[in-house]
């Protein structure tokens, strides 16, 4: 039976992740940790402990005392955080992930990685991007996330240990805020048109990046694991993707819901430089042939789904 530590648990994917993980393994089969304390579903539904990724020795026990055979490492701090603390990125994205890889190779467990779009950079082929390309990112972020990339397969290759991951794009989702990126724009959006009826937006119009709705980006992070060895040629960082989004077509596809939302532009010049050197569109052909990935949200469904439940959210 699985026995899983998530770590990062109380963030935009954690907060999804776990109870998904505890529906298909069991309550008690999935223990949530993380630096900040859990709230809702993650709270209530199975035990949660406190454990900074950055402190090996904490992970490690916390491993060991679960008798873990799986990490999904998920803590992690965001590119425009990243962007205004990059020593703090480097220390959690890095350092915490080499905890991490040291953990799974000493006591024997699979590992779960994911990295990003943000592990390419301006001089990568932005539409489509291939799986193997130039990656150059021009954030903090991003060469922790390729540094990642490489350090799951050196870890996979010199020491057998089971390391897998995708590369989520732009994440959409409701039930937990996100933690500082430059895709937030396409959940605060949401937000807005609930609660306001108008959104000042942070990038241009005509910004395309690649986006994905949570319960997507949930079942390719379950799938990827539970995906036959045999048949993986990579292992790590699958590109991965649903849909592509502008500000400006996000907006038309609330309209159809809310006529009257009112979308404004006041651009941030370091979000914006940030979104410019990412891909429009992600070639995720590799994670459809070696392990049968396929998105099952397209933008329309993306939105009424959203809208629905953040209709039916507490205080909105
Ligand atoms: P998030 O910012 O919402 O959550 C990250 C969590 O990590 C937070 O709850 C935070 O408290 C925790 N954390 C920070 N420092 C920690 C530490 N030292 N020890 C333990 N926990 C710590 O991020 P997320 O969106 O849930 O991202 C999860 C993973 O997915 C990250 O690796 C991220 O890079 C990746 N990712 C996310 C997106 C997205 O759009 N959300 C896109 C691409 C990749
Ligand atoms: N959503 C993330 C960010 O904007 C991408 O990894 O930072």
């Amino acid at each position: 039976m699985k026995r899983i530590l998530v770590t990062g648990a109380s963030g935009q994917v954690g907060s999804e992740l776990v109870p998904a993980l505890r529906e298909r393994y069991g309550s008690d089969a999935v223990l949530a940790t993380d630096i900040r304390e859990p709230e809702g579903a993650l709270a209530e539904g199975g035990p949660f402990r406190r454990v900074d990724c950055t402190d090996r020795q904490a992970l490690e026990h916390a491993v060991r005392d679960f008798r873990a055979d799986t990490i999904y490492h998920l803590a992690a701090i965001l590119s425009a955080a990243g962007e205004r603390d990059p020593d703090q990125a480097y220390r959690v994205n890095l350092g915490g992930l080499k905890n991490a890889l040291e953990v799974a190779r000493d006591q024997g467990c699979a590992i779960f990685i994911p990295s990003s779009i943000a592990a390419f950079g301006p001089s990568t082929p932005p539409d489509p991007t291939p799986q193997d390309t130039i990656q150059r990112p021009t954030t903090m972020y991003g060469v922790t996330k390729v540094a990642g990339e490489l350090l799951a397969d050196y870890y996979h290759l010199r020491f057998g240990v089971d390391a897998r991951g995708v590369r989520y794009p732009g994440l959409i989702s409701y039930v937990t805020p996100p933690g500082g990126g430059t895709t937030d724009y396409a959940v605060e959006i949401f937000y807005a048109a609930v609660q306001q009826g108008r959104y000042t937006c942070f990038l241009r119009p005509d910004t395309q990046l690649d986006m994905m709705y949570m319960p997507d980006a949930i079942r390719a992070s379950i799938e990827v694991m539970e995906a036959d060895p045999r048949r993986l040629k990579h292992r790590n960082a699958f590109n991965v993707t649903a849909m592509q989004l502008t500000p400006a077509t996000l907006a038309e596809a609330i309209r159809e819901h809310l006529p009257h939302f009112v979308i404004e532009y006041q651009v941030d010049p370091l979000r914006q430089s940030i979104a410019d050197s990412w891909p429009r569109r992600l070639d995720d052909s590799a994670a459809r042939e070696e392990w049968g990935w396929a998105p099952r949200y397209d933008l329309r469904a993306m939105v009424a789904d959203m809208l629905e439940n953040l209709r039916k959210k507490p205080g909105l």
